[in-house]
């Protein structure tokens, strides 16, 4: 079935991990706004330029640019057929309220909003140990989920390397920016009726089982 999910919670609270989980036994394609600018500043775009300046600071890319691109994406036939798992869009009420306006549009309704929930210290463990890969994304951690060979990726053997805003004083920017723009975004949800609680504090494939479990899958 093609589900239209967004996945919403703080920085490191595992929106990727459980965005791949997803992909892989539901099928709907993941659109991660993050992963999106860093393609871009990797290829040196003009929107990759813009955009490094601001996520090097920890700092919100402006509403404008960020909207244009993720709904050109979602308009996009592959994901009008198979649905979408979005992980970190909308961010502001703002955006939130942009997607809205175009998925009324095109007649592509929300099926749930997921919440993912855990505490500060937490994610800071979680992102101080972070690595990813360079060239087909995925996520390991140096303590909970290190890769077999270290530096490189066990799918794709690609170099693997660790983003350039983990650092700690970006980390506590990040959690801030999340606190004053990204939370209302779950209470406008919840609001809607869409907003659907999980416990992220639990390993992967435990909160992925509840993820399942909430949406009847
Ligand atoms: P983005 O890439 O979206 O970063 P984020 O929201 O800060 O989230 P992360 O990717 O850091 O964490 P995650 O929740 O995906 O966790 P992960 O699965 O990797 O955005 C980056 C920047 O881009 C923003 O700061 C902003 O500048 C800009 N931007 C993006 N979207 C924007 C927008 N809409 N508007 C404006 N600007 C925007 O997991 C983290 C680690 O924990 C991994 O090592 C993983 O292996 C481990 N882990 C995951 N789950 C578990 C678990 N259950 N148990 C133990 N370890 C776990
Ligand atoms: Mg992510």
């Amino acid at each position: 079935m093609a589900l239209r999910l967004i996945l919403v919670g703080p920085p490191g609270v595992g929106k990727g991990t459980q965005s791949a989980l997803i992909e892989q036994n539901i099928g709907s394609v993941p659109l991660s706004s993050g992963v999106i600018f860093r393609r871009e500043i990797e290829a040196d775009t003009d929107l990759g330029q813009l955009a490094k300046s601001y996520i090097d600071r920890g700092e919100l890319v402006p509403n404008g640019v960020t909207i244009q691109m993720m709904l050109k994406r979602i308009r996009s036939e592959e994901v009008r057929q198979n649905g979408f798992i979005l992980d970190g869009f909308p961010r502001t009420v703002r955006q939130a309220e942009a997607l809205d306006l175009e998925l009324d549009k095109i007649s592509m309704p929300l099926d749930a909003v997921i919440s993912l929930e855990v505490d500060d210290q937490i994610v800071i463990s979680r992102l101080s140990g972070r690595i990813g890969c360079t060239k087909c994304g995925e996520i390991y951690h140096a303590t909970n989920k290190p890769p077999m060979r270290e530096g490189f990726c066990d799918k794709c053997n690609g170099p693997l390397i660790i983003r350039q805003d983990d650092k700690p004083e970006t980390i506590q920017e990040r959690l801030r920016i999340f606190r004053d723009s990204t939370a209302p975004v779950i209470d406008h949800y919840a609001k809607k009726g869409l907003l659907v609680k999980v416990d992220g504090s639990q390993a992967p494939e435990t909160v992925f089982a509840e993820i399942r479990e909430k949406l009847g899958q």
